[in-house]
């Protein structure tokens, strides 16, 4: 059988969620997926990220990350998408992203397939799972499989968020235990829909 496909699309101002993305990008390759690491376009004006030298080289840093196009979302079997907390929401980057699948959606192409969602926040109440949740709502639309973390593996006992890796910004950079976490969420998606597509060969 085919290995599945595993697109990882996720949004980042200044380099938390890439960092959780790119482990889940791992995680997912050594699962056994093809693997499409993809950032969403930026949407904020030129005035808003130079006013932040974080996010300005943020972008510089990440130029060879391909921007995730629809063709990702149908091509894939299981889709992690990450962002940063926006109000206790997802990033408006990320939804705009999101919000042009209309099509794919209305054709069934979204249904059936494997999500999960990691998210960072500023502060330990932030909204991570409200975040993860708002997204959750999505994949309901989408008629999608949603797969979470849960308490499946160790590191979640470690980690504390089984709605989906998360991690808190002003604690820096994620370390070992988020970025273990992440390549775990991603590997039992790809797991899962492996599964899947073992099952429908059937
Ligand atoms: C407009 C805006 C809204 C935010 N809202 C929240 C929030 O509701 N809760 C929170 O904990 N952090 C909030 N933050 C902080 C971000 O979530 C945090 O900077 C982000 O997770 C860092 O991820 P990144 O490095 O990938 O951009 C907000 C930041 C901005 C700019």
């Amino acid at each position: 059988m085919r290995s599945v496909n595993a697109a990882i699309i996720y949004y980042s101002s200044t380099g938390t969620v890439h960092a959780l993305a790119s482990a889940a990008a791992e995680g997912a390759e050594k699962a056994g997926a093809q693997v499409r690491l993809r950032k969403v376009p930026e949407l904020a004006p030129p005035e808003a990220i130079n006013a932040k030298p974080a996010w300005a080289q943020h972008i510089q840093d990440t130029a060879d990350v391909a921007e995730a196009a629809l063709d990702d979302l149908a091509w894939a079997d299981a889709v992690l998408f990450g962002t940063p907390t926006r109000f206790g929401n997802p990033s408006m980057q990320l939804k705009a992203f999101i919000d042009t699948a209309g099509g794919l959606w209305h054709g069934g192409k979204l249904a059936d397939k494997v999500y999960s969602a990691f998210t960072t926040t500023g502060t330990a109440h932030g909204g991570q799972e409200s975040t993860i949740l708002a997204l959750g709502n999505v994949f309901y639309h989408w008629g999608g499989i949603i797969v979470p973390p849960g308490y499946t593996d160790p590191v979640q006992f470690e980690l504390g968020n089984p709605y989906g890796t998360s991690h808190r910004a002003a604690d820096g950079a994620p370390g070992d235990v988020p970025l273990r976490a992440a390549a775990y969420q991603a590997r039992r998606a790809v797991d899962i829909a492996t599964a899947l597509k073992a099952g429908r060969a059937a």
